[in-house]
């Protein structure tokens, strides 16, 4: 098998990760993984900042956990585990409009890449309830990242060195079908 393919088949979610940075060489690639995704008529929507200051998410967390509470899913471990689940590295990507496919899609190559280079990944949607519009706490992050307030959130990832082996997840396989 590819190695391409072999990277897709073996990413899984990881929420546990190991306090050591990731390169610079490492926030490098993702950088072009991020920058070299496709967007629709290559309008490139997609504004991301990759966050690497640990005092920085311990504040975002806590506006986090202050804004939705501390009673969450279990599966997030929100309550032994901050919303960025310790990793060192948090992208963000925000966009003008509702560019949530692009997003996604950006996303993706970004959580590959770094699968590709032993890194784990948490795709984070719920990180989004800080940055709702009108959301005082959630605008002074973007102030902070020099995301223009009216931007919406699209997506988060947590990156880092995996200090998990979680089972893969299973699929549900009859959803993808051969039609000849
Ligand atoms: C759009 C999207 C949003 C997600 N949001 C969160 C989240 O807010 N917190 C979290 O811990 N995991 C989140 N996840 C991770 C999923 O829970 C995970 O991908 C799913 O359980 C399948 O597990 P796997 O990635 O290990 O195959 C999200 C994943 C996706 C694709």
């Amino acid at each position: 098998m590819n190695e391409v393919m072999k990277t897709i088949l073996k990413r899984q979610t990881i929420r546990e990760y190991k306090p050591e940075q990731i390169t610079d060489e490492q926030l490098d690639a993702l950088m072009q993984a991020a920058l070299r995704a496709p967007s629709g008529r290559n309008g490139q929507p997609c504004h991301v900042r990759f966050v690497q200051n640990a005092e920085m998410l311990k504040e975002m967390n806590v506006d986090f956990k202050e804004l939705v509470g501390y009673d969450t899913p279990a599966y997030t471990r929100w309550d032994t585990n901050p919303v960025y689940h310790n990793a060192p590295t948090f992208i963000v990507l925000f966009a003008e409009g509702e560019s949530y496919m692009d997003g996604g899609i950006m996303c993706e190559n970004i959580c590959i890449a770094a699968e590709g280079m032993g890194l784990g990944t948490c795709i984070i949607a719920s990180v989004g309830a800080l940055f709702a519009e009108g959301n005082e706490q959630g605008n002074k992050w973007k102030r902070a990242w020099d995301i223009p307030e009216e931007y919406k959130f699209l997506i988060a990832i947590a990156v880092g060195y995996p200090d998990e082996k979680p089972e893969m997840k299973p699929r549900f396989e009859d959803r993808i079908k051969v039609i000849r």
